[in-house]
Formats: structure tokens, C-alpha cells, sequence
């Protein structure tokens, strides 16, 4: 099994990342050849200050390893430091069809309001689908909200080895039953999201515990006091309560068990406490990277070398068989 996955850095990560996405990752990486990638051209797609994109792509890789990335194990590497992931991109998008991109729901609703919108953003999902068969990957571990993006991805897989022969494995996304689609404090039918205007809707990786607290106090629930998991009844108690398993190791129905009908005050503040011990450990291991920036420097040299390494043969296939003349 060959894994990637990618994260892009617009804004700080959040729950829904780690436990949708990153917390797979780290599942994965003692039994996977893995390769964890900051996806910065993603990042492009919609306008970024370039002194912020800098920093957040520091902050995303800081954070796979403060998160339990283990750089001896899995590649750590920033997607622009490859570029054989454009090229590819480029490649694929001549196969990818208009009316595809077009259906993708990510572009609906990051395009809807505005008369026109960047190239690169209608073909993000070719993008996505380079970042994943250039390393021939066969599992991509991601959140619910990717499906569509990797369903995409094997469709295109699919067309190259019909008209160019066998090249690429046909991938399969890796999805948690529980963490996939971690919702909004604010909004338990909006997925919690880096891009949402509310910051009291998201409890972000590097949230001091203060903030931590007072979000979950002001986090909506549902009438009556009941803690009980019904995902139709009880949408936002029922995330509240998946998060907290996720968190704490516990099933939720030993949670359903403990809090009961006792209302949601403690189950808030205990909720609360939960998450902070959490993030502790994650935000120490944190703080002892950007201390010592060097070693996040060497790690993404590093990554970027082996992951240029494993993509070269697979660009030399890909060019051959598109027709490419070989490079002289
Ligand atoms: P991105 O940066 O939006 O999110 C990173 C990962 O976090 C997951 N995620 C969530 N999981 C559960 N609940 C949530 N509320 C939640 N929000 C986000 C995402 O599903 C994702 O796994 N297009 C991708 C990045 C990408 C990629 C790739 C992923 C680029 N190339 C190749 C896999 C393979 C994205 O925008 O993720």
C-alpha cells in the first residue's frame, strides 16, 4: 500500500482536520509507505497574501509533526517543491473534461457568487488527481468532504490506462466511520471548515485553552437536555459527542451513558477539558518546533528530495506513453 494525502495552508487547522484527516495519517504511516504533502499550489487557487502563505505552510508541516508525523517514517514535503506535480496536473487536465470539473460540488460553492473565477480553480481536482497518481498511491486517507475529488481521481486513472496502458493503480479513499465530516460549532449542518467566517465555529489546532473553553460553552446544541447520539434528532449534540470520543478514546456510548439526561452544562465543561488535554501535548510539540526552525527546514529538504525521487519514474512512463519525446 503506497498512501498520500495532502493539506492545503489557508488558515489554521482545525478539529475537523485532525480528526478526519491527520489522525489517519499517523495511523498509517508504521504499516504504509507514506507520503504527507503541504499543498500549496492548492492554496493558489483562490487569491493568497504571499507573506501568509509562507507562514501557514510552515505551520501546516510544523503541525503534521507536532501532531505525530514521524519524518523517519512518512515524507513530509511541500507539493511546489516537486514540480513534476504541476506537469502532471497539466497532463491529466487534457484528459479531465469540462463537464466533470464542472460538477464538482467544492467549485459550485467556491465559485457561486462570482461572474468568473481562476483557472485554477476549475482544475483543482486535476491538480489533486497529479498529487496522488505520481506517486502511484493506492489509498488516500481524507475527510468525507474529498470523496468526490477522489472519485474523480480513479475516473481519470481509469481513462489513462484504457488509452495509454496500464499506468496508474486505481486508488481508494480512506475514510474514518467516525471524525469524516466533523460539523460546526455554530451550525451542526455546515462541516467545520478553515474558511468559515466565524472563528467561534471551528476549534483551531493552536487555540490556547481559554479559547478552547470558551468556544465549546458558546457551542450550539439542541433543545432538551438529553446527551444522546442521533445524528437527525441531535445533530449538534451528536458532533459534540463524536468529537469527545475521538478526543478522549471513549465510545460514545459510554458517554451516552455518563452524562444521560443530566443536561449539557457538564457535559460541555468535561467536553471542554477533554480537548484541551488534547491539544496540549500537540501545541508543546508545537512551540518546540518553531524553536528550533532548522530542523522543519532539513525535514522538507529532505521530503522533497525522496518524494522527487519516487516521482521521476513515473513522469518518464507517463511522457513516453502520451507520446513525449524523451528529454534530451
Ligand atoms: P483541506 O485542506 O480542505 O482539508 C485537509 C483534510 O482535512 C479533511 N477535513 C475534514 N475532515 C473531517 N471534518 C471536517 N470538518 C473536515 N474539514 C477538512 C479533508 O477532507 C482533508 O482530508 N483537496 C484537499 C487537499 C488535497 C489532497 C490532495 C488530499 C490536495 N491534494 C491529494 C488528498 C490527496 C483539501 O482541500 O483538503
Amino acid at each position: 500500500m503506497r498512501v498520500f494525502s495532502g493539506i492545503q495552508p489557508t488558515g489554521s487547522l482545525h478539529l475537523g482536520n485532525d480528526l478526519g484527516a491527520i489522525r489517519q495519517f499517523t495511523d498509517l504511516q508504521s504499516r504504509a509507505e507514506c507520503l504527507f504533502c503541504v499543498v500549496d499550489l492548492h492554496a493558489l487557487t483562490v487569491p493568497q497574501d504571499p507573506a501568509a502563505l509562507r507562514a501557514a505552510t510552515l505551520q501546516v508541516a510544523a503541525l503534521y509533526l507536532a501532531c505525530g508525523i514521524d519524518p523517519r517514517q512518512a515524507v513530509v514535503f511541500v507539493q511546489s517543491h516537486v514540480a513534476a506535480h504541476a506537469e502532471l496536473a497539466w497532463l491529466l487536465g487534457c484528459l479531465a473534461t469540462t463537464g466533470e470539473l464542472g460538477r464538482m460540488t467544492q467549485f459550485k460553492e467556491k465559485s457561486r457568487g462570482h461572474e468568473s473565477v481562476s483557472l485554477g480553480l476549475f482544475a483543482y481536482p486535476a491538480l489533486m488527481a497529479a498529487d496522488i497518481l505520481l506517486y502511484r498511491s493506492t489509498a488516500v486517507p481524507v475527510g468525507d468532504d474529498q470523496r468526490q475529488h477522489l472519485e474523480l481521481t480513479r475516473d481519470i486513472a481509469q481513462r489513462f490506462n484504457a488509452r495509454f496502458g496500464e499506468t496508474f493503480p486505481v486508488p481508494d479513499a480512506f475514510i474514518g466511520k467516525v471524525g469524516a465530516r466533523v460539523m460546526s460549532l455554530q451550525d451542526p449542518a455546515e462541516k467545520m471548515s478553515k474558511s468559515a467566517a466565524d472563528p467561534a465555529s471551528r476549534v483551531e489546532l493552536l487555540d490556547p485553552p481559554a479559547a478552547v473553553r470558551a468556544k465549546i460553552r458558546r457551542a450550539v446544541t439542541d433543545s432538551g437536555r438529553e446527551v444522546r447520539h442521533d445524528r437527525e434528532a441531535k445533530p449538534a449534540v451528536s458532533n459534540l459527542l463524536e468529537i469527545f470520543a475521538l478526543v478522549s478514546g471513549e465510545p460514545v456510548a459510554a458517554l451516552e451513558g455518563r452524562y444521560g439526561d443530566g443536561g449539557y452544562g457538564r457535559f460541555k465543561a468535561d467536553l471542554a477539558e477533554a480537548v484541551v488535554a488534547h491539544l496540549e501535548p500537540i501545541q508543546g510539540r508545537y512551540r518546540d518546533l518553531q524553536a528550533a526552525p532548522d530542523h522543519l527546514e532539513a525535514v522538507l529538504a529532505d521530503g522533497a528530495v525522496r518524494a522527487g525521487a519516487l516521482a521521476d519514474p513515473t513522469m518518464r512512463d507517463v511522457r513516453a506513453r502520451l507520446g513525449l519525446l524523451p528529454r534530451p
